[in-house]
């Protein structure tokens, strides 16, 4: 399947990204592990546990991991690229030997291995997919609406959607037929979006109102933003092609009246209810097209990242083991290299599109693998 979120693989997957040059190597020193099973005892058990598994959720599993990945986050701790107060304090006080040694002790521990059941992992689709359902009977069972003046949801763009239905809670839009909805959670928004948007538009016909041919040349203004022929390729901008006709004049006087939204309050403000009937008679006869495909698996993600991140690759990679590591603690990082809060060229292009959604599924999946 084709993916845009992950397009961004693609131009960073150059695999020098992945061999790390500041590893060991044979030639370097031999680590002690006796002596850092020492350090262990003393600084590190408290936490990380002697058989390297994190205490509590949200602190890493060591057991196993590649030991130059350990030495080398100990580093970061120390010179500051990775924030840990603790952390920063014992590796300041560790000499080299210190940090290889305490690292292979931690590398040459056997995998923890987790119990079946201990992390549930679901897509966000399939999430998605099950609370589509309270949705079904106005916008349709696959987001194509049959009912004039409901909008479709089927391949809009999964911001916009989450972005709208805050904008209902939030009183940005007058609420109507859509004040019935309990107040969802982010999570839950953004499976539903991702959900929706991976339904398959379908074009329709030409409403009882309107002029297409006469819409077509006032729609310059709108076709920055809103793209081609109503096809947005703008993930805060709604797709316009295919969508219900009465919707789209209802949609579009309501940003005269209830509907805050300065950018486009300003483009609307010079139309006339003619104008309005007949654009909207364009946008609605247009092909419509799903917004770039969302990932609907979790495996065909994580796919992509066991190119630098499987157990079995070579031991030099300077991606870190996660089959098995805790939940908690994926998601927290995942979400740091989103939000520059970790710093890795590599994993911030990666995880900065991903919504929390995504991060949690990628996470659950991960975390119930078993580890090796
Ligand atoms: C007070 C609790 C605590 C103690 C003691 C502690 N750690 Fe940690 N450790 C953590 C937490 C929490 C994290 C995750 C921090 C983060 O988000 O970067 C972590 C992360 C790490 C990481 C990064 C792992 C990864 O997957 O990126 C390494 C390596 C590590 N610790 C090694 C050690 C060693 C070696 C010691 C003993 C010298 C030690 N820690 C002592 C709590 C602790
Ligand atoms: C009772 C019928 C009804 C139900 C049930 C309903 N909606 Fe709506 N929804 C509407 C109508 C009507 C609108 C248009 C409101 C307006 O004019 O702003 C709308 C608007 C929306 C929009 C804005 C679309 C856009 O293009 O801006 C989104 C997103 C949305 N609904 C999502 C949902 C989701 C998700 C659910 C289920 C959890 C749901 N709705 C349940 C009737 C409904
Ligand atoms: C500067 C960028 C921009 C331009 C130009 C623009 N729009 Fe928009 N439009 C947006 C954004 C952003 C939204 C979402 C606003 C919101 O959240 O309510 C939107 C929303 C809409 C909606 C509501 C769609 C829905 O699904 O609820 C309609 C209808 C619409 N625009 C029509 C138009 C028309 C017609 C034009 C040209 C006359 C136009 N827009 C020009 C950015 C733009
Ligand atoms: C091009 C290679 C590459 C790809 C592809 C990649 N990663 Fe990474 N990843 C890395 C490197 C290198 C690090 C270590 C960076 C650092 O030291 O902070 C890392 C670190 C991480 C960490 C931190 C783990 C820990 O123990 O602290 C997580 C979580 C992570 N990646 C998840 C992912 C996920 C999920 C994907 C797929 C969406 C992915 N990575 C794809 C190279 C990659």
């Amino acid at each position: 399947m084709k993916i845009s979120y992950l397009s961004a693989f693609a131009l960073s997957l150059t695999l020098m990204a992945c061999t790390d040059t500041n590893a060991p190597t044979a030639k370097g020193p031999v680590a002690d592990i006796a002596a850092g099973k020492v350090i262990a005892e003393r600084d590190c058990k408290a936490c990380h546990g002697l058989n390297g598994k994190g205490i509590a959720p949200a602190i890493p599993n060591l057991a196993a991991q590649r030991a130059h990945y350990l030495y080398n986050s100990l580093k970061e701790y120390k010179n500051g690229q990775r924030s840990h107060a603790a952390l920063k304090n014992m590796a300041t006080n560790m000499s080299e030997a210190d940090l290889r040694n305490v690292a292979a002790y931690f590398a040459g521990l056997p995998p923890i291995a987790n119990t079946a059941g201990d992390v549930k992992h679901s897509s966000p689709y399939e999430q998605g997919k099950v609370a589509a359902a309270a949705c079904a009977q106005c916008h349709g069972e696959d987001g194509n609406s049959k009912t004039p003046g409901t909008p479709s949801l089927a391949g809009q763009q999964p911001h916009y959607l989450v972005a709208a239905i805050q904008e209902y809670h939030q009183g940005d839009r007058a609420k109507g037929a859509m004040s019935n909805l309990r107040e969802a959670d982010k999570l839950e928004l953004e499976s539903l979006a991702l959900y929706f948007a991976a339904q398959k538009p379908v074009k329709r016909a030409a409403p009882s109102f309107g002029d297409p041919v006469a819409g077509e040349p006032t729609t310059a203004l709108c076709g920055g933003c809103h793209g081609a022929k109503g096809v947005s390729a703008d993930a805060a901008t709604p797709s316009l092609a295919g969508q219900d006709a009465e919707y789209l004049v209802k949609a579009t006087k309501a940003y005269r009246t209830t509907r805050k939204n300065w950018g486009m309050q300003r483009y609307i403000s010079g139309l006339s209810d003619k104008d309005i009937d007949n654009i909207a008679a364009y946008y609605a006869t247009q092909e419509p097209k799903a917004a770039d495909e969302v990932p609907t698996s979790t495996q065909e993600l994580a796919a992509k990242c066991d190119r630098c991140h499987d157990q079995d690759a070579s031991p030099t990679m300077a991606a870190p083991k996660m089959r098995g590591q805790d939940k908690d603690y994926l998601v927290m990082s995942l979400r740091a290299y989103r939000d520059g809060k970790r710093d890795s060229s590599t994993m911030h292009t990666m995880s900065f599109p991903y919504s929390n959604a995504i991060i949690e599924s990628l996470a659950s999946w991960y975390a119930s693998q078993p580890a090796k």
